[in-house]
């Protein structure tokens, strides 16, 4: 059997410009057509429909992931991002970040709506997980997770190992397999899950190695091109 290919995830949160993600999109791209596994670029919300026409341009199969998504269909909701929207422009969409529990005081609830949404559109959610407690009310209350886990890629991140300042704390990588292993077991099928937090190119190698872990979502370490090409290589 072949060994399934990582996945990296490359969340540029709210930083860079256009021009500037243009230029780590020109950089990035030809290396993601050599590249086995899969790379999804996360820019910030004005930027997917140009980011969507560039790579369609390069022809590259880097592909597009929004950072969030509305727990709303299309509708009056001022200022939100339905997925109906974004389904011609991107494959898939994070959810569940920690920074949006902790900064936009989102909760299980919120996610689960989402998740919904992006499954009826065909968008992959990419739903983080930062303590597994919350998978009790995936499992309990939102039968859409638990009866589509395997259309989920999920992300182990514990929010005290995000990087803060270009201060990188990572997890353990044996406890973030150990982790990573429980998703599965909670959901009772092998689960695609990915680690989260301060991935950088001195300890990438040390996660992927591990049996539970499918890729990366990287921060900090994803906004350099040449730091984040250094990433895809220790992934190949
Ligand atoms: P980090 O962020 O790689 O900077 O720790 C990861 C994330 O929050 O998605």
């Amino acid at each position: 059997m072949n060994e399934p290919q990582p996945i990296l995830v490359a969340n540029f949160k709210a930083h860079k410009s256009w021009d500037e993600i243009s230029a780590w999109i020109e950089q990035v791209a030809p290396k993601c057509n050599e590249f086995a596994g899969t790379v999804i670029l996360c820019p910030s919300a004005p930027f997917l429909a140009a980011a969507h026409a560039k790579l369609q341009t390069l022809n590259s199969k880097l592909q597009l992931g929004a950072q969030d998504i509305s727990k709303f269909e299309e509708g009056p909701y001022t200022g939100e991002i339905s997925a109906s929207q974004l389904k011609r422009i991107c494959q898939y969409a994070i959810v569940g970040h920690s920074e949006r529990r902790k900064y936009f005081a989102e909760g299980d609830g919120d996610v689960i709506q989402k998740v919904d949404l992006l499954l009826k559109n065909e968008i992959t959610p990419i739903l983080c997980v930062s303590d597994l407690k919350q998978l009790d009310s995936y499992v309990k209350e939102g039968k859409t997770i638990y009866d589509n886990a395997e259309k989920i890629i999920f992300v182990y991140e514990p929010p005290s190992a995000i990087s803060k300042d270009r201060d990188y704390r990572p997890e353990d990588p044996q406890v973030a397999d150990q982790n990573a292993a429980e998703i599965s077991r909670i959901f009772n099928q092998n689960v695609v899950t990915l680690y989260g937090g301060s991935i950088n190119p001195e300890n990438i190698k040390a996660f992927l190695s591990k049996e539970n872990i499918a890729g990366g979502l990287v921060g900090q370490a994803c906004l350099d091109a040449d730091t984040f090409l250094q990433l895809i290589s220790k992934s190949a």
